[in-house]
């Protein structure tokens, strides 16, 4: 079956930054697939080199076994990271400027932009001024406009991000209906639990490069066992949770461990599932006088996995950005 979308060594540098690294992705035709990554990994610059908004350095792009800008174009629906619609235009004339764009024929774009707002239960708000929308609002007009060509891919860059909850899950659920229709949805995402709950596959990225690549379950299950974190304070010596590890580590359960700088110096272990996993470990440090400030145990998530591959969590990676560069928004 031809793929979806099928990306081989993709590249992309802007000046000294090598934002995509060699990236290949194969996407069936139906499924979710979900790209996972800290800020700046390389997600959006991804996702416009396979829309042919960007221009990659290196590498082949096809989707729908097209190769050419114009033809990726017309199979595929683009929903940009941030929301910029125009303010002073009603979310029908938008959409009829979008047709515009698309060169839908002209019989059928009241037909196809009537379909969209249905789809997206929009009606009682086409011809109001998209300035007096919600964040919601805006974003399912925005995956209106992505669908009004009837796209067999649609291409998503955060789709939820700055929604509450409730608007989140309605979009999941759309999704999910529109997969069931037999659209390949491509998505990025911050959000683990996203990913997790949407993603039939998902690319972990970080530095433009894909660190592991799986079905969300099949990613965790190769994490193994549980994971438990231990603090022996709010923010332990190095050298003290070095040593507490080192005990640690001779435990039989114990498969691996590390040290995290950016939790304060928490020891990450990985385990077999053993039911008495934390009572051996606190009667171990116990031996050596280290008291425990903290300890959790946990099933393996997506964001194990990039730990697991990084020596750092998602959320590490983000705060230490935020450090280096104080004026980069987070989530
Ligand atoms: N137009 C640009 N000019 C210069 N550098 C860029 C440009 N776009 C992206 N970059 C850099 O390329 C790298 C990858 O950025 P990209 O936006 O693809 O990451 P991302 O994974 O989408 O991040 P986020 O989660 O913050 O959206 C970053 O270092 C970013 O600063
Ligand atoms: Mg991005």
């Amino acid at each position: 079956m031809q793929p979806a979308i099928h990306v081989k060594n993709l590249t992309k540098k802007y000046g000294e930054t090598l934002a995509v690294d060699g990236i290949d992705l194969t996407i069936a035709p139906g499924q979710i697939y979900g790209l996972l990554g800290p800020n700046g990994a390389g997600k959006t610059t991804t996702l416009r080199c396979i829309c042919t908004l960007t221009q990659p350095d290196g590498g082949s792009i096809q989707v729908s076994g097209e190769t050419e800008a114009r033809a990726i174009r017309q199979c595929l629906g683009y929903v940009a990271q941030e929301v910029a619609l125009d303010k002073v235009l009603t979310g029908r004339e938008l959409l009829q400027l979008q047709a515009a764009l698309y060169h839908l024929p002209r019989q059928s774009i009241v037909d196809r932009i009537a379909a969209v707002l249905e789809l997206l239960q929009l009606n009682e708000y086409a011809d109001k001024l998209t300035g007096t929308y919600s964040g919601g609002l805006k974003k399912r007009l925005d995956l209106a406009a992505g669908l009004l060509h009837q796209p067999e891919v649609l291409v998503l860059d955060e789709p939820t991000v700055g929604l509450d909850i409730q608007t989140r899950l309605a979009i999941w659920e759309f999704l999910r209906k529109l997969r069931a229709s037999g659209v390949t949805i491509l998505l990025t995402s911050h959000y683990l639990e996203e990913i997790d709950a949407l993603a039939d596959r998902v690319a972990i990225i970080d530095k433009g490069k894909v660190i592991a690549e799986g079905t969300p379950s099949e990613l965790k299950s190769k994490v193994g066992g549980d994971r438990i974190t231990i603090r022996i304070a709010e923010f332990a010596e190095r050298q003290s949770a070095e040593q507490a590890l080192n005990l640690l580590t001779g435990l039989p359960f114990v498969r691996s461990g590390l040290i995290n700088a950016a939790q304060g110096n928490a020891i990450n272990l990985t385990i077999s599932p053993d039911p008495d996993a934390s009572s051996a470990i606190q009667s171990k440090l116990s031996e050596s006088d280290v008291s425990i400030f903290s300890l959790s145990q946990s099933r393996p998530s997506l964001d194990d996995v990039f730990l697991s591959a990084t020596g750092q969590t998602i959320q590490d990676v983000e705060i230490a950005q935020a450090e280096v560069m104080p004026t980069k928004k987070r989530r």
